[in-house]
């Protein structure tokens, strides 16, 4: 109480620290996703901005600089990766996640800032709890951690939490993740709050009635594996409820995690019509079907659950024509022992930071969907809109490659072969689907605020 808002102090001030060494990143495949540059180039960054970008450039080292060389040939130098959607588990979930182990999992992967979930344990729905998670993520001190607000008290789903003191204090958007709110009355005034404290709504979609004793797609499958079914209704009727809501308020809205055909075509519809909506895809919906829960293995198991090849073709298409603008990972770790017990009672949830680059590759670049530059804008400059992280004060830049700009940046191999063993992970869980699936690309660098916050071997 009676604290200054610290809306944009937040960790931006890692940014101009002053302390790492310049950098001068030679010869990489500059790609800026907002401009269109896509070019080889060189990168210098002095003070945790890109000072310079160009062709040949000789940097001279002042008096007591030190400047670190990077030889970036055959690499993307990439605004950083921004992945809207993480489960860090803190506080009370610290055996499966914590900020410190969820933040080491997120710059291996290339993510140079992220946003926490707020269905821990306690829920974050105070501005206290915003303020303890944006104080670990700088003692962590490797990606930049922002999190979003719950939009309900204790993610009840029945009144309002302090959204506006959420928000002074550095609430990047609100979520109730993990649920959908339930009542359309609470979700206007969630969607008027939201409005007027200029942040992002974050549903998932899904109606409790519908989706009520589900744990996987429902239809044929599910029913000859006996496991309750989960019909793609209960994600389509709170999104078109949502969007029905929402057209005489004019919140962003934006919808998590797509999993089925019929909330891609409300999603397209929306937007031609001028909504303000966006929509989401993760690697799972991208890439795995309703078959991957045949052998009762509950790592496949996962809200809102894997679907048919047919919501998959939609949801990469969705991508492709721009209906759906973000990629996040819904990195969700669960214990080996909770992911043990029987596919019923066992958690929902999969982690994707250390392969989701590489994955988001596999569907969308390598299948001809998407360029290398398209792929990146999903995972950068419109991430860092929706979460208004590009109107901070200190973050003038982020999400893009510009001279001024804050020194986030992602340096990626796009033709590193390698294979996924969540074994190697940094992240405390190993609930992962793509165990063992041989991939390619990998980020091997990844630059906070001028700062190499981890680095490949190979990238010396
Ligand atoms: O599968 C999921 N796991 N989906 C969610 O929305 C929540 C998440 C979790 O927190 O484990």
């Amino acid at each position: 109480a009676g604290r200054q808002p610290r809306q944009g102090s937040d960790g931006e001030a890692d940014a101009v620290s002053g302390a790492a060494p310049s950098l001068f990143l030679r010869g990489g495949r500059v790609i800026d996703p907002l401009s269109g540059r896509d070019s080889v180039a060189d990168v210098l960054v002095r003070d945790g901005k890109v000072e310079a970008i160009g062709t040949g450039l000789a940097p001279k080292t002042k008096p007591g600089e030190s400047l670190r060389e990077i030889a970036c040939r055959g690499l993307i130098v990439s605004p950083g990766l921004i992945d809207p959607h993480v489960h860090f588990r803190e506080p009370g979930g610290e055996a499966k996640e914590t900020i410190q182990t969820g933040s080491a999992s997120a710059v291996r992967g290339g993510f140079t800032a992220v946003c926490c979930m707020p269905n821990t344990s306690p829920p974050l729905d105070t501005p206290q709890s915003i303020e303890f998670v944006r104080m670990r993520g700088r003692e962590a001190h490797l990606t930049r951690v922002y999190t979003a607000g719950a939009a309900t008290v204790g993610r009840a789903g029945e009144s309002l939490a302090p959204m506006g003191a959420m928000a002074r204090i550095g609430a990047c958007a609100f979520t109730d993740d993990g649920d959908g709110i339930a009542s359309a009355e609470l979700m206007r005034k969630i969607l008027l709050t939201c409005r007027s404290v200029d942040r992002a709504f974050l549903q998932h979609c899904q109606d409790p009635t519908l989706a009520a004793g589900g744990v996987m797609n429902s239809g044929a499958l599910a029913t000859r594996l006996g496991l309750g079914g989960w019909p793609a209704l209960a994600e389509e009727v709170m999104l078109e409820r949502d969007l029905r809501l929402n057209r005489s308020i004019g919140a962003h809205y934006h919808a998590q995690h797509l999993s089925a055909a019929g909330s891609v075509e409300i999603l397209r519809a929306a937007r031609a019509a001028g909504q303000p909506v966006t929509g989401e895809a993760s690697p799972h919906h991208l890439l795995l079907t309703e078959e991957a829960c045949a052998g009762y293995d509950s790592v496949a198991k996962v809200n809102p659950p894997l679907r048919t090849a047919a919501d998959v073709d939609a949801i990469r298409n969705a991508v492709a024509d721009g209906t759906i603008t973000i990629l996040g990972t819904d990195h969700a770790p669960h214990t080996p022992s909770e992911k043990a017990r029987d596919f019923t009672s066992a958690p929902f949830g999969m982690i994707g930071l250390e392969c989701a680059l590489p994955l988001y590759a596999k569907a969308l670049v390598e299948s001809g969907l998407l360029d290398w530059p398209r792929l990146l804008r999903l995972m950068t400059v419109e991430p860092a809109r929706l979460l208004g992280l590009d109107r901070r004060p200190g973050l003038e830049g982020i999400g893009e490659l510009r001279v001024g700009g804050v020194a986030d940046l992602t340096l990626i191999d796009p033709e590193l072969a390698w294979t996924i063993r969540a074994a190697d992970f940094a992240s405390r869980s190993r609930n992962c689907p793509f165990e063992g699936w041989t991939v390619r690309g990998k980020a091997v660098a990844a630059i906070v605020g001028g700062e190499v916050r981890h680095a490949d071997p190979r990238v010396g």
